[in-house]
């Protein structure tokens, strides 16, 4: 538990790293006069970053252990706090930001990565979503602090201590996280996993012993079931994920599906935007400010509903409910966009404004969405990408579909101010569509991995299913 809880400490720092420039965009836009377009890549870059740090990560984490790969997140989470800090010109910023997204995309492989690795199989759905946990609480967070700093100085962009504008500070304050990951880092036993893979059977014999708490007997054939299930003689490599046919192996194309579908639903758009998405409907500042304070504690509390049942109803179940849900609640959110009428705002331009009974129901519909996300999708994305892969493949396999879930998280932010722009109503249609359809694709394509061991997973999904209805673990 307590291991499980320092690997998702990089969690915290993944949501924190995510959310931070929120608060601090518009003083940097202003001090550094940047136009729309540039500050939309400073504030998306960190994305690409990730995607970047996940797709290293994946290869890293095999060849040198998880645990030294967490370190090496640490000191990028570190790196990018100061620099962000003290960036003089938007072109240093977008460098530490980059940075600073490598570092996340490092903290959301390991993290999932190592948690079922180590994690006792009865309970690794639960610790896994510990992840998920941690990325909400460091959204949480970031808001909050963001707001703080800004409160004290006055803005965002005016000076708080040491001549330093309070957006400065917002940066600076991730330093915490990142010197507790670090620490946590040197502190925690290595992935018996990883340690079966490099040979060091007795070592990973320890850790076993001292997590599961089994006897030597019981260690000795877990040891024996790890050691069949990969191969000591080569790394994992590329080779190993083809498949003749449809160019990726079935499972690893099931990974990145996932991850896709994930994004897809535009979770991130309420995240990253929600301000502007409801300022944009003629709610005002602080009203849109405290909507997003409500939507990130809903977010914290359903998390919690996810790590319950897990473990009980399985991660096939959570996901179709979840789809479903989110189905209705942005179709709900669509047509109450497509209410949004044009006024004369106060600055006497035209302003689209949601009147009557529809900017509540929108406003809940938005909250439904993120509770349908958060019990289910949100969490179980990470427990599954972390588990569902054969020993020998799941490095490669996490990074590429992390990469993935990185990227669709990038071309969903990067298209929102031109889709708002466009229509609200078909923005939210399209995030509809994709939750219907990833509805299909869990019925038809995502295997159940609840309760199995790590050394059940195949390479074949219908073989993962198979096993399961043999009751097998
Ligand atoms: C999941 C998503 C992440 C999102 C978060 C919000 O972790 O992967 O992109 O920000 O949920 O709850």
């Amino acid at each position: 538990m307590i291991i499980s809880i320092a690997a998702a400490v990089g969690g915290f720092l993944f949501g924190f790293d995510t959310s931070v420039i929120n608060g601090a965009v518009d003083a940097i836009e202003g001090e550094f006069g940047l136009s729309a377009f540039i500050t939309g890549l400073v504030v998306a870059i960190a994305l690409i970053g990730s995607a970047v740090g996940a797709w290293f990560a994946g290869r890293l984490a095999d060849h040198w252990g998880r645990l030294r790969v967490m370190f090496i997140g640490a000191i990028l989470f570190f790196v990018s706090s100061i620099g962000s800090g003290f960036a003089f010109a938007a072109w240093d910023l977008g460098i530490w930001r980059f940075i600073g997204g490598l570092g996340i995309g490092v903290a959301s492989v390991i993290g999932p990565t190592y948690i079922s690795e180590i994690a006792p199989a009865r309970l690794r759905g639960r610790l896994s979503s510990l992840q998920q946990m941690a990325i909400v609480l460091g959204i949480f967070v970031a808001l909050l602090s963001d707001a703080w700093f800004a409160n004290s100085a006055g803005g965002a962009a005016e000076n708080l201590w040491f001549g330093l504008a309070a957006w400065r500070w917002m940066f600076l304050v991730g330093l915490v996280p990142s010197v507790i990951y670090g620490l946590m880092a040197l502190a925690i036993p290595e992935s018996p996993r990883f340690l079966v893979a490099r040979g060091r059977d007795a070592k990973a014999g320890e850790v076993l012993k001292d997590v599961l708490g089994e006897t030597d007997e019981q260690v000795a054939a877990r040891i024996d079931a790890i050691r069949k299930s990969v191969d000591r003689e080569s790394e994992p490599s590329f080779s190993d994920i083809r498949h003749p046919k449809y160019g990726l192996l079935p499972i690893v194309w099931i990974g990145i599906l996932i991850a896709v579908f994930q994004q897809f639903v535009g979770i991130n758009v309420i995240f990253y935007y929600s301000t502007s998405l409801w300022q944009s409907v003629g709610f005002d500042e602080s009203f849109s400010f405290t909507a997003s304070v409500i939507t990130s504690v809903v977010n914290v509390l359903v998390t919690v509903v996810a790590i319950a049942l897990v473990d009980r109803l399985g991660r096939r179940r959570l996901l179709l409910i979840g789809s479903a849900g989110m189905a209705v609640s942005l179709a709900v959110m669509a047509i109450g966009f497509a209410q949004a009428v044009i006024v004369t705002g106060a600055d006497g331009a035209p302003t689209p404004e949601l009147q009557g009974a529809w900017g509540p129901l929108t406003l809940v519909a938005a909250n439904a969405f993120v509770v349908f996300f958060g019990a289910t999708w949100g969490p179980i994305m990470w427990v599954l990408l972390g588990e569902m892969f054969p020993n020998r493949i799941r490095g490669l396999a996490m990074a590429i579909s992390t990469a993935a879930n990185w990227l669709a998280n990038f071309a969903v932010t990067i298209t929102f101010p031109m889709l708002r722009d466009t229509s609200l109503g078909l923005t939210y249609g399209i995030y509809a569509f994709f939750a219907a359809l990833s509805f299909a694709f869990v019925l038809l394509k995502v295997p159940e991995t609840k309760g199995m061991e790590l050394e059940q997973m195949t390479n074949d999904f219908k073989v993962v299913r198979k096993k399961r209805s043999d009751k097998v673990g």
